[in-house]
């Protein structure tokens, strides 16, 4: 049955521990971000079109087209098996290219809307493979965790393949985002990832395990409340990555001043390359010590308790 309108919100998301092992199917911790990305969608007579602010774009489904999202439309449309032409406006409210899953939630937004429009009803597993579909054309092999968290937003321990789990912590965790400036691109790097692992996968296969040591210790310490543990585990992760050669010397900046501000750990967050930085701090007035840090250098950044953000400096998106 098709309605009027419909509507789709669907959240971003921070990685804290086990980005890029979790392409492999190691497990990551993740967040939701309480913003994300929105959509609304009405029946269109003659083609379908999405539109997105701000980034002032408007495509309709090609699969051949040079556009990414041009052709990540179109590979949604066949994946979730839209018959109707539909209008969709959507509004992404995160800088894009940052390691905060803008497209994974803009493309679950979409998806929300038209389902809702159209009257479809989705399980998770089935939302995930289709908004998959759209995902994989951005980043060529996506774990899902994006998307996974994009669905579901909260605190999760996902592993590929699987359904999240829910992780309950004992004490909220205040983080410090950095947003470098620096646009990433999460296919680049895991491709970067890839060929250092084609290359040397008993090497890689190490740190990688090595990383995964980290996620499962780093899920005890937030059920536990073991806050300096887990900033730690922050730390020790951030190295792994670093030696994988997806840091920035801007983020290394960023992450050197949340730590001599008081931070109790701090890693690059997401695909790397640029992007973001996350830093775990005792809330309040340090979270207030490690932003102002991060601002010093001229680079922008918020407070996020998760699940709600508590303040910010600046238009994120
Ligand atoms: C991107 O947010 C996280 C990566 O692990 C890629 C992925 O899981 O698809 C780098």
């Amino acid at each position: 049955m098709t309605r009027a309108g419909g509507e789709g919100v669907a959240s971003g998301k921070v990685i804290l521990l086990g980005e890029h092992s979790v392409v492999y199917g190691h497990p990551a911790i993740a967040a939701g971000l309480p913003r994300g990305a929105s959509a609304r969608a009405v029946p269109s007579a003659d083609r379908t079109v999405l539109a997105v602010e701000p980034w002032g774009v408007e495509v309709s489904p090609d699969p051949a087209a040079d556009k990414s999202l041009t052709r990540a439309l179109a590979a949604m449309v066949e994946a979730a098996g839209w018959k109707d032409t539909v209008r969709v406006d959507a509004r992404v409210d995160l800088p894009g290219g940052s390691g905060l899953g803008s497209s994974a939630a803009l493309g679950v937004a979409v998806m929300r809307a038209v389902d809702d429009l159209l009257g479809i009803q989705r399980s998770d597993a089935e939302a995930l493979e289709v908004s998959l579909a759209w995902e994989r054309v951005f980043h060529g092999n996506p774990s899902g965790v994006d998307n996974a968290m994009a669905i579901a937003g909260g605190l999760a321990w996902y592993v590929r393949g699987q359904p999240i789990e829910r992780i309950r912590g004992r004490a909220p965790l205040t983080l410090v985002i950095g947003d470098s400036g620096e646009p990433c691109s999460t296919m680049i790097t895991v491709g970067d990832v890839a060929r250092q692992h084609a290359a040397d996968p008993e090497r890689m296969g190490k740190q990688f395990e090595a990383i995964a040591s980290i996620v499962r210790n780093g899920r005890l310490a937030i059920e536990r409340g073991d806050l300096v543990s887990l900033g730690q585990l922050f730390d020790m992760n951030h190295a792994l990555l670093a030696g994988m050669l997806i840091s920035t010397g801007t983020l290394e900046e960023m992450i050197a001043a949340a730590r001599n501000a008081g931070a109790l750990g701090a890693k690059l967050t997401g695909g790397g390359g640029g992007g973001c930085m996350i830093a775990l701090t005792d809330g309040g007035e340090s979270a207030a010590r490690v932003k102002g840090a991060i601002e010093a250098l001229g680079k922008r950044a918020f407070v996020a308790t998760i699940g709600s953000i508590d303040s910010e400096s600046g238009d994120l998106a």
